[in-house]
């Protein structure tokens, strides 16, 4: 472990709280994990007229595809919620995602298509705020429209909120694409600003920008 008053720390400054790290990284896992045992379960019983191809599943028969698919369930929720929790508590999301409007976000937009966006690391523009909370929302229509089918008697008043079970389970179908949509284009924008990957590991970036964690 580096020194706080090493020549390494006085270049580089904090830019990712260790929080924020660990739970990303066991939140990619498992999202991960999730997607793929889902679509497993999906191809059981398809919604609609296509399946996913059998080498992007995991679990091998649909037991062993629902074993992982409740396995990752509990990571995803126990790691969300202290992700949620330390982002409220510490005002992590109001630094960091906030301010969000339309006029920044289309403001942003346009610079994005012109390629002359700005960024620095652990400061997020308004693309990527609004990416963020959306994604934050549709993690909690997935796992509350999976709880809902899943058990749809005890929890009837959330499949009731949702619709129904056969809405219910195409909020979790659509809260999922939305979440692929997500990673797709996440990982774009770390292909074509491959300089916000290490420190999203290590939590440290060079000084001389605005971007520094609470940590
Ligand atoms: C291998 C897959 C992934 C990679 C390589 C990756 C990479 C990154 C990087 C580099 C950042 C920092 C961006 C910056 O500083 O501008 C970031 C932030 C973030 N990523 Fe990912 N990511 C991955 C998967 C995911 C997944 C699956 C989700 C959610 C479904 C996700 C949600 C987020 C969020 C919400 C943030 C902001 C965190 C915060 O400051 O609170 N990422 N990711």
């Amino acid at each position: 472990m580096r020194k706080p008053d090493s020549p390494a720390c006085k270049r580089s400054a904090v830019v990712h709280a260790l929080a924020v790290r660990a739970t990303h990284w066991i939140n990619a896992i498992a999202m991960t994990c999730m997607v793929m045992s889902g679509w497993a379960i999906y191809n059981a019983s398809p919604l609609f007229g296509f399946r996913f191809p059998a080498w992007a599943t995991v679990g091998g028969w649909l037991g062993g595809s629902i074993a992982w698919h409740f396995a990752a369930m509990w990571l995803l929720c126990a790691n969300g919620l202290l992700y949620l929790g330390y982002g409220m508590a510490t005002g992590h999301f109001r630094r960091h995602f906030l301010p969000l409007g339309p006029g920044a976000v289309l403001r942003d937009a346009g610079l994005a298509l012109r390629l002359r966006l700005p960024h620095r690391p652990g400061a997020y523009n308004a693309l990527q705020r609004m990416m963020y909370a959306a994604v934050l929302l549709l993690g909690v229509a997935v796992v509350a429209s999976g709880l809902s089918i899943w058990k749809p008697v005890q929890l009837y008043w959330l499949a009731d909120l949702f619709g129904g079970f056969d809405t219910a389970r195409r909020v979790h179908f659509f809260a999922m694409a939305g979440i692929v949509g997500f990673v797709a284009v996440h990982l774009a924008l770390v292909i074509v600003v491959p300089s916000t990957l290490l420190p999203m590991f290590t939590g440290r970036a060079p000084r001389g920008h605005r971007g520094e964690a609470e940590a």
